[in-house]
């Protein structure tokens, strides 16, 4: 997420903050233009490796919602050798250079400066044809929305670090937030569509109401069709739910109706804080069905239809069952 800061008059700026969008995009020449982000955060699993990878294809992430390919990265790493083993560090440095591996990304250098809380991710730079951008602002009436990976790992995390044991579902959180979204990116960019973002810590809610705000449109949900993880709304009784999740249901409460049938657990695990989540993808209806297929065929594991763009107050959402 960038900050909102006066957008600079130059026509090379493609992106700039005023659309709170992904990323920022720069104009190069008739050919190219760079993408540029920045994400890190605290651990969220145990495991350092995991860490890494998972808060690598995070960062990765917002140049992939902007329909772009990877190219380099630098590491942001806070660390203090008197809380952890240097091993510690060299696990996680690993996690990220594999996934920046895997994306076909190179990770060319870094800074790491000494902090008592942990925290890791990577600046990425990437490029796209400056005729290709596929910004959070283009999604039309008429629009239906893909959904490419399921929502509850805030509220999943939240749970094992306060010490719930989750066997094969802690296996399960980590390998989908670790899933790079290179194929579903470059099944979008092939297919053709008209917006896109990622979801990550303003929930899906929160990076939906910033693609219906800057598309000037309003979207409608069905509940029946979101993807979750399993056992979420469960914790949610439990009241596993993180920070962030709160926060976005409070900032979000005047733009979100919800109609009968949707309960009070299902609207929490739509506000919930998001780590390395699926790409929103608004898509022509004509096209829809191909870039189903196309996601399929290309390895996509969740291509949710969750429901459409349509012609009402702008920058609104409304769910229904
Ligand atoms: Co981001
Ligand atoms: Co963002
Ligand atoms: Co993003």
């Amino acid at each position: 997420m960038l900050e909102q800061l006066p957008r600079p008059s130059d026509p090379r700026l493609l992106v700039g903050s005023d659309t709170a969008d992904d990323a920022g995009v720069y104009k190069l020449n008739e050919e190219t233009a760079l993408i540029q982000t920045v994400d890190f955060f605290t651990p969220i699993v145990d495991d350092p490796y995991a860490f890494g990878q998972i808060s690598a294809a995070n960062s990765l992430s917002d140049v992939y919602a902007m329909g772009g390919t990877p190219l380099t990265a630098l590491n942001i790493v806070g660390f203090h050798p008197k809380n952890f083993p240097l091993e510690v560090l060299g696990e996680i440095l690993k996690g990220g250079y594999d996934k920046a591996a895997e994306a076909g990304a190179l990770i060319v250098g870094g800074h790491t400066v000494q902090d008592e809380e942990m925290k890791y991710g990577l600046a990425v730079t990437g490029l796209v044809h400056p005729e290709k951008v596929i910004t959070n602002a283009g999604a039309k009436p008429g629009d239906l929305l893909v959904l490419t990976k399921p929502l509850g790992t805030g509220i999943i995390t939240t749970a094992l670090k306060a010490g719930k044991k989750m066997g094969e579902l802690e296996k399960e959180v980590i390998r989908v937030m670790s899933v790079l979204n290179k194929a579903a990116c470059e099944t979008m960019v092939a297919v053709g569509v008209h917006a896109c973002t990622d979801i990550t810590g303003f929930g899906l809610l929160g990076h939906a109401c910033e693609m219906a705000a800057a598309s000037k449109a309003a979207l409608k949900l069905r509940i029946s069709a979101v993807p979750f993880f399993p056992k979420t709304q469960e914790l949610i009784k439990n009241g596993f739910v993180p920070g962030g999740t709160h926060t976005n249901q409070l900032y979000l409460k005047d733009k979100v109706r919800f109609g009968q049938g949707v309960s009070q657990e299902q609207a929490t695990l739509l506000f919930d804080a998001q780590t390395s989540g699926g790409l929103l993808i608004a898509v022509a209806p004509e096209k829809a069905d191909e870039l189903l297929e196309r996601l399929q065929s290309n390895g996509v594991e969740w291509r949710a239809v969750i429901g459409e763009v349509v012609e009402s107050q702008p920058g609104t959402i409304t769910v229904n069952s």
